[in-house]
């Protein structure tokens, strides 16, 4: 099995312009089964995520919500917090950009850049889009638009700002992806990155002259720092900055977990920011694929937002995380439907974990024999692959292989024919039902948190780490539950 001794990983902070929905829960639920995982290995994990609150679009939205920005930013922040209570989201920390122990290291950052010779003043005429926060080139610009927000007007900006010499940082990222092929995943997405790089890289404007809302820019204070620059050092405020405890514990990064549109910033921008700092580079950045809803994408106007939290109170916290995971190979695009959702409850969570914890409890309730016997369903199981397969992030195909092994439990059962067996054989069987049961809810704990501790709980056991993914005795005192899963009708 492959060990990391601590393991850091991160979301994105997520914008504060509207509430979350499901595609941010995506980004979140992904991040967490990974550090669940690592947990369950007895690995040290530091989980972090929290809120992005500067920018243009963040003051629009609150004074399109006739709020101060502060009360707006503290309201919305707060929704993304309860969401990720809600939906059983493990993270240790929740860093805010408006926070002070945030600026501190924007500031002590920005500061060593400069005294590295990388920043310095300029004009910058050109195109902006709101909705990325990002300044747009002409070849990214379509029929005078940003493609991902045709809605949205570019604004055309003409000031004098300061400048990050990204340009210089050319060669030394490549280079990065040359020596560190796991750096960019999945691997798929690497030659987009790698082929722009190559194109070359134009320097970046890191500040904005007419904009209220954002950390004023620590060289000079009439200009406020461009918002990606800075909520990018997140990942390293939150640690206390390069002299932090945790700094020394947990840096560099072994995961940033990141949605597509967004690995640029994170494959490019960001490690040339450290480089220039004098920091150690993040292990991997991971770039998952986009959620749409019956074909389209999700937003406000269009009224289909799928809200994460509603959906979990209408069918249950572990129907969101797992439809999530499973209905798309991870790193893909995926659609979201109602139709699709509730397939995927009825045919994999209540037919085949549902119905085989709910037989195996049956059975052990009603028999009063001894429960022993020798394990016969260990071969079936191949957890180094499992954890080989969530190492190298494919967590669908993880959770595919803890499914097949669920599925074969199924069949395990119906071969045996248990309701004809009586006596030792009975027990045997029986035996073999309830250690297995008791390891898939260790296998499935870092996807299904609460149905792992709602069978644990119906078996008498305790929960485990991956160390007790072997089959032993059972030790257990069953106590059969409501159903797992209901069906939708
Ligand atoms: N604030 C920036 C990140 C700064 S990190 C230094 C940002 N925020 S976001 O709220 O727009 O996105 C946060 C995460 O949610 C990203 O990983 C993004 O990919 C994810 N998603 C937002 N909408 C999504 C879908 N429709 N589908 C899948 N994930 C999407 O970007």
């Amino acid at each position: 099995m492959i060990k990391f001794a601590k393991f850091y990983i991160t979301t994105p902070i997520f914008y504060v312009n509207a509430e979350p929905h499901i595609g941010h829960a995506y980004t979140a639920i992904a991040t967490d089964i990974l550090a669940r995982w690592h947990r369950l290995k007895g690995e040290d994990v530091l989980f972090v995520t929290g809120t992005d609150e500067h920018g243009e679009k963040i003051e629009k939205a609150a004074e399109a919500a006739s709020k101060t920005t502060k009360e707006f930013v503290d309201e919305v922040s707060a929704t993304f917090k309860n969401a990720w209570k809600k939906l059983n989201i493990s993270n240790d920390d929740f860093i805010r950009t408006t926070e002070e122990r945030h600026k501190k290291i924007v500031k002590e950052i920005i500061e060593k850049v400069n005294g590295n010779g990388d920043i310095y003043k300029g004009f910058y005429e050109g195109y902006y889009c709101t909705g990325c926060e990002s300044f747009k080139t002409e070849t990214e610009i379509v029929d005078g638009k940003c493609p991902d927000h045709p809605n949205l007007k570019l604004k055309l900006l003409k000031e004098e700002t300061y400048f990050f010499r990204l340009s210089k940082y050319q060669d030394q990222l490549l280079e990065l992806y040359k020596k560190n092929p796991d750096f960019l995943s999945p691997k798929f997405r690497a030659p987009e990155i790698i082929n722009r790089v190559k194109e070359g890289l134009k320097d970046l404007s890191i500040t904005r002259q007419k904009l209220e809302w954002g950390i004023p820019f620590p060289l000079d204070e009439s200009h406020v720092t461009y918002v990606w620059v800075e909520a990018l050092i997140n990942y390293i405020s939150v640690l206390g900055g390069p002299n932090g405890k945790l700094f020394k514990k947990f840096w560099p990064a072994d995961v940033h977990l990141v949605g597509k549109e967004i690995n640029w910033f994170h494959s490019v921008i960001w490690p040339a920011q450290l480089m220039s700092a004098g920091l150690e580079l993040p292990k991997t950045v991971f770039s998952h694929g986009w959620w749409t809803v019956e074909g389209q994408k999700m937003s406000k106007s269009l009224g289909n937002v799928i809200d994460p939290v509603k959906l979990a109170e209408k069918y249950s916290v572990d129907a969101v995380r797992y439809f999530l995971i499973r209905e798309t190979p991870f790193g893909e695009d995926g659609e979201y439907s109602e139709k699709k959702f509730i397939e995927r409850i009825n045919g994999e969570l209540v037919a085949d974990l549902g119905n085989l914890v709910y037989r195996v409890l049956s059975l052990a309730e009603k028999f009063d024999g001894k429960i022993e016997g020798k394990p016969e369903l260990e071969s079936k199981l191949d957890v180094k692959k499992i954890d080989k397969l969530i190492s190298e992030i494919k967590l669908t195909d993880a959770l595919l292989e803890i499914w097949s092994f669920i599925r074969a439990t199924n069949k395990y059962v119906n071969e045996n024919e248990p309701w004809k067996l009586k006596g030792k054989e009975l027990g045997n069987v029986i035996y073999n039902l309830l250690e297995t049961t008791r390891v898939i809810a260790i296998l499935i704990s870092s996807y299904l948190p609460e149905t792992a501790e709602r069978i644990s709980q119906q078996l008498g056991t305790k929960p485990g780490t991956l160390k007790d993914v072997k089959f032993g005795k059972f030790a257990g005192k069953v106590k059969k539950g409501k159903y797992l899963f209901t069906k939708i009708e």
